[in-house]
């Protein structure tokens, strides 16, 4: 969970000064939230919780907001199963029963489900997008896409928004890819340049969904902070490799070319 939200918080409030002071002032306006896959397991479990969050931490920060959950079902059967996951977020405990209430409320009314399948449908959410900006008479702050869909699909998707969903100049493109990048150094090159053709490295935010994990982004941590204790034992000369296994009950559903949740880490040093 609190992987998910500072990934989000990274993206959602990152000063977009790739290095270059000034170059990208933060500007206040609309944000739209695109969730990819937003009724897929991941979405169901952490995505829309972690959103809700972030909405109401930034709710009073000059911000306006939508959020849009994607997929290839039509709307009229997926809509549904979206309010289900929508009704199911929660607050954290500093927030009173009324107010949590309200704020689920609004973050209700501010989502909806789209079809996301054809390039017209990325089209017809631009569409939507500049609708929205021009009835609130917002500028646009950015839009970020949150891709939780098998990363077979992310260069194809990743085409599209190219070519039908950026903003205008000035406003920010965020893409987040969650997922394993190959399933070795060569697939993760090919998915890599596929990606670069159609976004700037910049505008992506890439993070391994198993490497992401909590225990396995500890590790590092763990033995800097131990690094007294465990320096003389801890390295390439007394560890072979480390294995992660993470057994899982859902697997990568659809998504045949990455199918093993399962990494091995050579220890570099
Ligand atoms: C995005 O699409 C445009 C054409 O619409 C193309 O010129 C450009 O190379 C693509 N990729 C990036 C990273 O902008």
């Amino acid at each position: 969970m609190s992987l998910t939200v500072s990934l989000l918080l990274v993206a959602l409030c990152a000063n977009g000064g790739y290095g270059e002071e000034g170059k990208e002032a933060q500007r206040t306006g609309h944000v739209s939230v695109v969730i990819v896959g937003g009724t897929g397991d991941l979405a169901r479990k952490y995505l829309w919780q972690g959103f809700f969050q972030l909405y109401v931490d930034q709710v009073s920060g000059g911000n306006t907001f939508s959020f849009y959950g994607g997929g290839l079902s039509p709307s009229e059967k997926a809509t549904p199963i979206l309010f289900e996951i929508l009704k199911a977020v929660t607050c954290s405990k500093d927030v009173s029963q009324e107010r949590c209430a309200i704020l689920k409320d609004q973050f209700l009314r501010l989502s909806q489900y789209r079809q996301l399948k054809a390039l017209e449908d990325y089209q017809e959410l631009a569409k939507h997008i500049e609708q929205q900006l021009q009835q609130e008479g917002m500028t646009e702050a950015g839009r970020l896409f949150y891709l939780s869909v098998p990363a077979f699909t992310y260069a194809g998707i990743a085409e599209k928004i190219n070519s039908s969903c950026r903003p205008a100049d000035g406003s920010w493109l965020r893409v987040v890819l969650e997922k394993p990048f190959g399933h070795d150094y060569r697939s993760a090159q090919v998915l890599a340049t596929e990606l670069l053709g159609a976004l700037k490295d910049e505008e992506m935010y890439r993070i391994d969904h198993y490497l992401g994990k909590q225990v396995v982004s500890k590790i590092l941590p763990f033995r800097m902070e131990n690094r007294k204790l465990l320096g003389p034992i801890w390295n390439r000369h007394h560890i072979e490799r480390i294995e992660i296994v993470l057994k899982e009950t859902l697997d990568v559903k659809g998504d045949q070319r990455f199918p093993l949740p399962c990494l091995k880490k050579k220890m570099t040093q």
